[in-house]
């Protein structure tokens, strides 16, 4: 059950059809009860109806005061120009007293573990304080972060708070968006960014300076740059070595590189009050926005952080908010709704960090971002649903799927932190105290232990790295899944029998997508057609947020996007039909409007296709077009693709060929009610079933042909026949 974490947050609230909200709503753990079924009052006292009890338990773990706020925070001289207030405002973070001695201590040793509390100024500060001594002359200054948003919302403050444009000193580099320059000294960018520089520059020889920052998040990317930042600085004395947490598994980080000293810097941590529920709670959602509601009306100001799980869910929440404030009248304040999430628009994010206003109270929607990524400061008040979105791996069946989870203890901490930042604070947690103290596990488990690991083993494969099961990891992953990884790239022929990189593997490693979606594309080669791949891998890539259906206009909105599907050619091919019609009216924001398409998917969508344009050249492979060889464009997609292979049931349902399991078409599909005898699919998405998304007809003779290894004729015929399948005229050889 494979979603990728981007493609989930992509959504926009227009893209799932409302037909399909059925299968949106009936997620296992966000149950949308009767209470939102409800007519939506206008009525104040309606905020009441449904109040939620909750018991105060404890004072967070033995947490005292340890700083009073500093004075300088209180001088607000007008005349000060922005860029001064800046500059006073950095000495008021918890780390500015630390200047020196951390200086100090960067030059005494190579490698050194950071731990502070999160808002102290590590990311902020640091690369900056570096520079400021002299660091970047002799090369950049890299930070690594796990998400998207915070490399460019950090490297955005840091270039505000060094007065210079961002892409110039400061720079961010994330997946298919480089905003740096020649000029760039402190680089922020994602860790998968800095892993893929590996590629180009073995011993990172442009940096002085690497900080793996939010180490403790422990994402796929940041374990496998913990074993080769360590291997370089074995040889790269000159090389420093920063490893920043903000929570206590310090001495881990420490053991593991060769007990590095650790460098604590001391927060400023107020007492929290946590408050559970009575009683669990069936839909958090909406528990959720009648606790914030309870707040704003009943307590004191201070703005409130609520934690859900992705962009549908804050999506929903906003809206509910500010149907249910709308009839509150002028006696309540204004409630400031506040979005973030991976894919809120640059600009939307920047209105999470504006000072709210005199008189009003902020609440801000926030992923896990908010637990340790970003700091929003103000927060008095934090609302924790106890759950996040997280990724699980099978290695028996090869399956990934992104669920709803409960979250560990160490998350449930970091959040109530959040809220005891600037005084004291209060978390509201919407489980029971025996919830917290019996059923959370006491940390996450790390990614790389559930995970699919095809992409990081090419990587790592294309660094010249064979002996993965010797590899110098943290905590290590299942072999199972080590090996299902080499087992899939092998099938992909990226690797060769005795596990050596192939020319087609080593093509595929410079692509920055998913092994699949990179064969694909070296695939194109054979078929001739790698213009019409490229742009499809493109569209597949933006996610599921290319077609817009305004409630309003939904028959108009249909009919626009089955234009795209006449002829039954399925989902790619209707991406690629989109793609090309946009070119041809030269990138027409208007036709977009008329076709219900959106914009800024399609600009991305050009982005991207861009980059894979010159990453073909870098491989050398020709870019040449076969538009109405659609037969040759369905074979390269089915190269990558081949594992993802359903043939359909009596009962219109449709059985994965390899580890079989019951599937359905989406209904977003152009093949919905088609119902073809074999498809082949993009992606497997869990809602109330199990569905492929993004699905086109293949014929079964192919899957032999094109992956003979993989697939016996025997998989391929009828159940109980002996022939081959309907549609089958050909002798079969590769
Ligand atoms: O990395 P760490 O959590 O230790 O702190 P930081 O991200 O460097 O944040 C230090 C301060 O900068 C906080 O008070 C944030 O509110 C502020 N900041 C900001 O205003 N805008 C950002 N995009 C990032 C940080
Ligand atoms: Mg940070």
């Amino acid at each position: 059950r494979y979603r990728d974490p981007n493609s989930v947050d992509k959504m926009n609230p227009f893209a799932e059809q409302e037909a399909w909200e059925e299968h949106q709503i009936g997620k296992a753990t966000l149950k949308f009860g009767s209470k939102n079924k409800k007519q939506i009052s206008d009525d104040y006292e309606y905020v009441f109806e449904d109040q939620i009890e909750f018991i105060k338990a404890t004072v967070m773990d033995g947490d005292k005061f340890d700083h009073d706020l500093p004075s300088e925070l209180l001088d607000n001289s007008q005349e000060k120009s922005a860029l001064q207030k800046l500059q006073d405002e950095r000495k008021t973070l918890p780390i500015y007293p630390y200047r020196e001695e951390l200086l100090q201590a960067v030059h005494d040793h190579q490698v050194l573990v950071i731990v502070g509390e999160t808002g102290s100024g590590k990311t902020t500060q640091i690369p900056q304080y570096l520079h400021e001594a002299g660091y970047t002359k002799r090369g950049k200054v890299g930070c690594t972060q796990p998400r998207r948003v915070a490399a460019m919302s950090v490297a955005a403050r840091v270039s505000q708070e060094m007065g210079v444009k961002l892409g110039h000193e400061v720079g961010y580099s994330i997946r298919f968006e480089d905003c740096t320059s020649e000029k760039t000294v402190l680089k922020y960018m994602t860790d998968g960014m800095l892993l893929r520089e590996f590629l180009g520059e073995p011993d990172l020889a442009s940096y002085s300076v690497v900080m793996v920052d939010e180490a403790h998040e422990r994402t796929l990317s940041t374990d496998i740059l913990f074993g080769l930042v360590k291997d370089i600085a074995r040889f790269r004395s000159d090389l420093k070595l920063l490893i920043s947490s903000a929570t206590l598994d310090a001495e881990k980080f420490s053991d593991y590189f060769d007990k590095a000293p650790i460098f604590k810097i001391p927060g400023r941590r107020y007492p929290v009050d946590i408050h559970y529920t009575k009683a669990p709670e069936a839909d958090y959602l909406d528990a959720a926005i009648v606790t914030v509601l309870q707040i704003h009306v009943t307590q004191s100001p201070g703005d409130i952080l609520v934690f859900f799980t992705g962009q549908e869910e804050i999506e929903a929440a906003e809206e509910i908010l500010k149907h249910r404030t709308r009839g509150l009248g002028t006696k309540i304040a204004e409630l400031i709704i506040c979005p973030i999430y991976a894919n809120l628009p640059t600009e939307l994010q920047a209105k999470i960090f504006e000072p709210t206003p005199e008189g009003a109270r902020k609440v801000v929607l926030a992923t896990n971002i908010a637990e340790t990524s970003l700091t929003i400061d103000g927060i008095k008040y934090v609302i924790d649903p106890g759950f996040c979105k997280m990724k699980s791996y099978n290695p028996r069946t090869g399956m990934e799927s992104l669920l709803i989870t409960p979250i560990s203890k160490a998350s449930a901490n970091q959040r109530a932190g959040r809220s005891g930042r600037t005084g004291p604070g209060n978390c509201f947690r919407l489980y029971t105290a025996y919830n917290y103290f019996h059923d959370l596990e006491e940390n996450t488990v790390p990614e790389i232990q559930r995970t699919n690991l095809a992409n990081v083993v090419l990587t790592l494969k294309s660094l010249g790295i064979h002996d993965l099961l010797n590899f110098d990891f943290m905590d290590p992953p299942p072999s199972e899944a080590l090996l299902k990884a080499l087992e899939l790239l092998y099938a992909l022929n990226a690797l060769n029998n005795l596990g050596e990189l192939t020319k087609a593997g080593r093509r595929m490693a410079e692509f920055p997508l998913d092994p699949m979606l990179s064969k694909m594309i070296v695939a194109s080669d054979k078929y001739k057609c790698s213009e019409e791949i490229i742009s499809i891998a493109a569209m597949l890539s933006v996610g599921n947020s290319i077609f817009y259906r305004p409630k309003d206009k939904q028959v108009h909105a249909d009919n626009a996007r089955m234009n795209f599907h006449t002829g039954n050619v399925g989902d790619h091919i209707a991406l690629l039909k989109v793609y090309s019609s946009w070119k041809e009216t030269n990138y027409s924001t208007q036709w977009c409007y008329e076709n219900y398409i959106q914009v800024r998917s399609m600009k991305r969508a050009r982005d991207i296709r861009d980059q894979l344009e010159g990453l073909l050249e870098r491989v050398e492979i020709e870019l040449m077009s076969n538009p109405n060889d659609l037969e040759a464009i369905k074979k390269a997609i089915t190269s990558g693709f081949f594992h993802h292979s359903a043939r359909l049931q009596k009962n219109g349902s449709y059985r994965t060929v390899k580890n079989p399991q019951t599937v359905h078409i989406h209904p977003s599909s152009g093949l919905a009610q088609v119902l073809p005898r074999w498809v082949v699919y993009h992606e497997l998405v869990l809602t109330t079933k199990e569905y492929m998304r993004q699905v086109t007809e293949l014929k079964p003779e192919w899957l032999v042909e094109i992956a003979p290894h993989y697939y016996q004729l025997k998989d391929v015929e009828d159940p109980g026949s002996k022939k081959m399948p309907r549609g089958q005229g050909r002798s079969v050889k590769d």
